[in-house]
């Protein structure tokens, strides 16, 4: 206690330190650098303390105390995720020894700057391998910052920013369409209403009609954008908000279609592999990952009732699939594990699918659709080419029961210079879920919503 009157002080006499952040370390070597950061994990023994810091950076780094920087106050009083500020020089670690990034910090000074508590309320304490499910999720702030979960949005940031990328080499345009509509896209069962200035409007369940409104100016389309679905019950796939990556590409057939979507699956996979820090985090969180080789099989709808009878999948009620049933999650995603690639199903009854779907020509009970499946996940990608014709758009609404008139800027489209287009959207939390191998979408959401659940 005698000991820790020590007050440190800054050298005046050193070189002036140089701010920096973790990542920047391994390119140092031998400066003196100013760090900022939070305490990652806590190491003390007689003669040294070992800091793990963290700094949002990316890469964590060991700081070394010694000498007169553990008989201060603050050391006697520091604990995990406590803010500190401090300077010292950076050296390679010593033959036969390791430290993230091969490097530490021989600290001259340091200070806490804000103190994370100890005792009850310590942070190792709050949050631990059988916490509590509901717990955690009332703790996602907290969970964020361990290594998993951070991984997991850094990888995200990646990902997005690789679509991004593809879009951009093919020259398909970026916009951002509006989540507070008039109209559903995909039926009104799983639509959020709210109240708008007195009349009722929607969250929006998919950006697709907007987008096929900017062909005509912009030509393909994508957007990055918030989709919400008031589902109603919890599976480990299906969250109220998630994040929506959709196109739209004009002047395709079907088959360009599906070539497309192979084709950004396997460059964003291929780019997420050659990526250093991506690699990293599927190395440590899906060792055995393999990306798909092309091409993806592509199965006929019919083909996969087949599929499902043959391999004894049954239906929840015990029966046989078939041709015209929807294929529920767990019988599509035994199918897929069993096939253990991705697929294209394709060619869906219009019976199942929305008011907007083109039919197949010659086989009109049948539509030019396609969802994409992956092991593990089942349904990670809905699209289809779309209703050119205005009278074939008239019936799909009628058909579907949805009055026309509130839909008349979609319909427009028909009527001003209509061309064959189509599009899909991407469930951004499942193709995350599949690649990095994560039990639930919810691991993929920074804060997840679903039902019964919009805290934090
Ligand atoms: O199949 P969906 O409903 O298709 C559409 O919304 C089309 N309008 C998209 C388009 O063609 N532009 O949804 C597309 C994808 C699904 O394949 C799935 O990956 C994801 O969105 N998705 C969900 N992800 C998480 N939670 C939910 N509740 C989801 N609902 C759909």
């Amino acid at each position: 206690e005698e000991a820790a009157q020590i007050k440190l002080v800054e050298d005046p006499s050193k070189p002036a330190a140089k701010k920096a952040k973790l990542y920047q370390l391994p390119e140092l070597i031998g400066d003196r650098v100013r760090l900022q950061g939070w305490v990652h994990r806590l190491r003390t023994q007689k003669t040294n303390y070992f800091i793990i810091l963290r700094d949002g950076s990316g890469p964590l780094a060991q700081l070394v105390l010694s000498g007169d920087a553990i008989k201060t106050l603050d050391a006697l009083d520091l604990t995990v995720e406590s803010t500190i500020e401090a300077t010292g020089t950076i050296q390679k670690v010593k033959e036969g020894q390791s430290a993230p990034q091969g490097v530490e910090i021989v600290v001259d000074w340091w200070k806490i700057v804000g103190r994370a508590p100890s005792g009850d309320d310590a942070f190792e304490g709050r949050l631990s391998a059988d916490t509590d499910a509901s717990i955690r999720a009332d703790l996602r702030h907290l969970e964020l910052r361990g290594e998993t979960a951070t991984a997991v949005m850094r990888f995200r940031a990646l990902l997005l920013r690789y679509f991004r990328e593809y879009f951009n080499t093919k020259r398909i345009t970026e916009v951002t369409p509006p989540c507070m509509v008039q109209t559903s896209v995909e039926g009104g069962s799983t639509l959020f209403s709210f109240d708008y200035y007195g009349a009722p409007a929607y969250l929006t369940q998919s950006s697709q009609l907007y987008l096929e409104t900017v062909l005509p100016s912009l030509g393909d389309v994508y957007c990055i954008q918030e989709s919400f679905r008031a589902e109603k019950s919890l599976t480990r796939r299906h969250l109220s908000e998630y994040t929506h990556l959709e196109a739209e590409l004009v002047f395709i057939k079907f088959n360009d279609l599906l070539d497309h979507l192979e084709d950004i699956i396997c460059t964003v996979v291929d780019n997420l592999l050659a990526d250093p820090v991506a690699s990293e985090i599927i190395k440590t969180l899906h060792p055995e990952f393999v990306p798909p080789s092309r091409p993806f099989l592509r199965l006929d709808y019919k083909d996969a009732i087949k599929y499902l009878n043959e391999h004894g999948i049954k239906k929840e009620d015990g029966s046989d699939h078939v041709v015209g049933d929807d294929i529920a999650e767990a019988a599509e995603r035994k199918m897929t594990d069993q096939i253990n690639r991705p697929i294209l199903l394709i060619n869906f009854p219009k019976i199942l699918k929305s008011f907007y779907m083109k039919a197949i020509e010659g086989d009109e009970d049948f539509t030019e659709s396609v969802d994409v499946l992956v092991p593990g996940v089942g349904e990670v990608v809905g699209g289809s080419m779309r209703i050119s014709d205005f009278d074939e758009l008239m019936a799909g609404y009628k058909r579907e029961g949805i009055p026309h008139e509130p839909y008349y800027w979609f319909t427009d489209q028909r009527k001003y210079g209509t061309t064959e287009h189509g599009g899909y959207g991407l469930g951004v939390e499942r193709f995350i879920a599949w690649f990095l191998k994560r039990w639930t979408v919810r691991e993929a959401s920074l804060y997840p919503r679903y039902m019964g659940r919009a805290t934090p």
